[in-house]
C-alpha cells in the first residue's frame, strides 16, 4: 500500500518566504516569514533584499512549518516549489531550498506556476474546485480573469488580462502617493474605512460596451488619483486621504467585479473564485459576496492569509499534482521569472 502523500510546498517569488504541508487537500500546518518592512523605505520591493531575507528566513521557517503541522522532515513524501513567475532571484532562492530538501529526503520535486498556487489556495478552506469556474486573480503583478476546469490537467484559458498595472499595484501606487507606505493595499484599505468613497468620481476604464468584456486597465486611474493629489497640493488644499483612497478603492473593486460577474455569465459558469494578495480586501470580499448573492452566483474567497502569498499554496498545488498522477518535474527544473500561466505545473507539458 502506498503512504498517504504528504506534501512541501515552497513560495519564494516575491517578499514571502512560505513553507506548507498539505495532505489529501488538507492544509496540516505552515511557517511564513516576511521582508516587508525591509522594503517599506524604498516603496516596493527590493529584488536583492527579498533574495537575502529568503535565505535567511530558510531554516527557521522550515521549523516553524513542521512544528505547525507536527511532523518530521522524514515524513515529506513529494516537494513542490514556486519556479515562476517572479523575481528572479528570489524565485531561485526558494527553488533551490525545494531541490536541496527534494534531493536530500529523495522525494520528487513539482514545479509550480505561481498563480495556480493562489487558485489552489481557495481548495484548502472550501473543498475541491467544481468542474468548471470563473477565476479572478488579483495580485501585485497580475490581474487576471480565467476559465478554469481541472486545475491541475487541464489548460487555463484567459477570458482576459490587464494592459497594464496589477490590481495590486495600483493599490501599492497610489498608497505611495498617499504618503501610506508599502505594502499598499492593507494601508489604503484601512485607510478607506473612514473615507467617502462618492468623495471622488475616479475613471473606471474598459467599461463601454464596445470595450474589450474582460480586459482591465488600472493606470489611467492611478494618473487619475496622482493629478488629484497634485492639484490639491498645489491650491494649498489638505489632501483628504480617506476620502481619496476609499474612492479609488471603489473604483477598482467595482470593474473587478463586475467584469467577473459578465465572465460567469457569458460563460454560463456559476462559481466565481477570487484569489490573489487584493482578494484579501474587506470592501472587495463584501462587494463581491452582495453582487454574486443578487446574481446566484456561488463565491469561494480564501480566508486573507491564504490570498496573499504563502507556502500552503503551492503545496497544495503540488498535492493535487500528485492525486492526479502528474509526473514529477524532476531536479533539473529551473526557474521561469516570467513564465506565462497555461497550466499548474512547469514546466508546462499541456
Ligand atoms: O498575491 P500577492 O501576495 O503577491 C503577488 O503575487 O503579487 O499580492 C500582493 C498584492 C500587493 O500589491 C498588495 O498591496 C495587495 O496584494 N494587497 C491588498 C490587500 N492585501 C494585500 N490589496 C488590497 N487590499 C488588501 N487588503
Ligand atoms: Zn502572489
Amino acid at each position: 500500500m502506498s503512504r498517504q502523500p504528504v506534501v512541501f510546498g515552497v513560495e519564494s517569488s516575491c517578499d514571502e518566504t512560505g513553507f506548507g504541508i498539505v495532505s489529501e487537500g488538507k492544509l496540516l500546518g505552515q511557517g511564513l516569514a516576511s521582508s516587508a518592512s525591509q522594503h517599506a523605505a524604498f516603496g516596493g520591493v527590493v529584488p536583492e533584499l527579498a533574495a537575502r531575507a529568503h535565505l535567511d528566513a530558510a531554516v527557521p521557517t522550515l521549523h516553524l512549518a513542521l512544528a505547525d503541522a507536527g511532523v518530521e522532515l522524514s515524513d515529506i513524501t513529494h516537494v513542490a516549489a514556486t519556479s515562476g513567475p517572479g523575481l528572479a532571484t528570489a524565485v531561485h532562492v526558494g527553488l533551490a531550498s525545494a531541490k536541496a530538501i527534494a534531493w536530500s529526503l529523495g522525494v520528487p520535486l513539482y514545479g509550480v506556476h505561481h498563480l495556480a498556487g493562489h487558485a489552489a489556495a481557495d481548495t484548502l478552506d472550501h473543498g475541491p474546485l467544481p468542474e468548471r469556474s470563473i477565476t479572478l486573480i488579483v495580485s501585485g503583478g497580475h490581474t487576471s480573469i480565467l476559465k478554469v476546469t481541472d486545475l491541475v490537467r487541464d489548460p487555463i484559458v484567459h477570458l482576459g488580462d490587464t494592459l497594464d498595472d496589477a490590481a495590486g499595484e495600483a493599490f501599492d501606487k497610489v498608497s505611495r502617493l498617499l504618503g501610506l507606505g508599502y505594502p499598499g493595499g492593507p494601508v489604503v484599505s484601512r485607510a478607506a474605512a473612514t473615507g467617502d468613497p462618492g468623495a471622488f468620481s475616479f475613471p473606471r476604464a474598459l467599461m463601454k460596451g464596445s470595450d474589450p468584456r474582460y480586459t482591465f486597465s488600472f493606470s489611467g486611474l492611478k494618473t487619475s488619483v496622482a493629478r488629484t493629489v497634485e492639484t490639491l497640493e498645489r491650491k494649498g488644499e489638505a489632501v483628504p486621504v480617506a476620502d481619496i483612497a476609499a474612492s479609488f478603492q471603489d473604483a477598482v473593486v467595482e470593474v473587478l467585479v463586475a467584469k467577473a460577474l459578465r465572465a460567469c455569465r457569458d460563460e454560463n459558469i456559476d462559481t466565481l473564485v477570487i484569489v490573489g494578495g487584493v482578494a484579501a480586501n474587506a470592501r472587495l470580499r463584501e462587494v463581491a459576496a452582495l453582487r454574486c448573492a443578487e446574481a446566484g452566483i456561488e463565491l469561494r474567497v480564501p480566508r486573507p492569509s491564504l490570498c496573499t502569498d504563502n507556502g500552503a499554496m503551492i503545496a497544495a498545488v503540488g498535492d493535487l499534482l500528485v492525486r492526479s498522477g502528474a509526473e514529477p518535474s524532476g531536479l533539473a527544473i529551473s526557474a521561469d521569472p516570467s513564465a506565462v500561466l497555461h497550466g499548474a505545473q512547469l514546466p508546462l507539458e499541456l
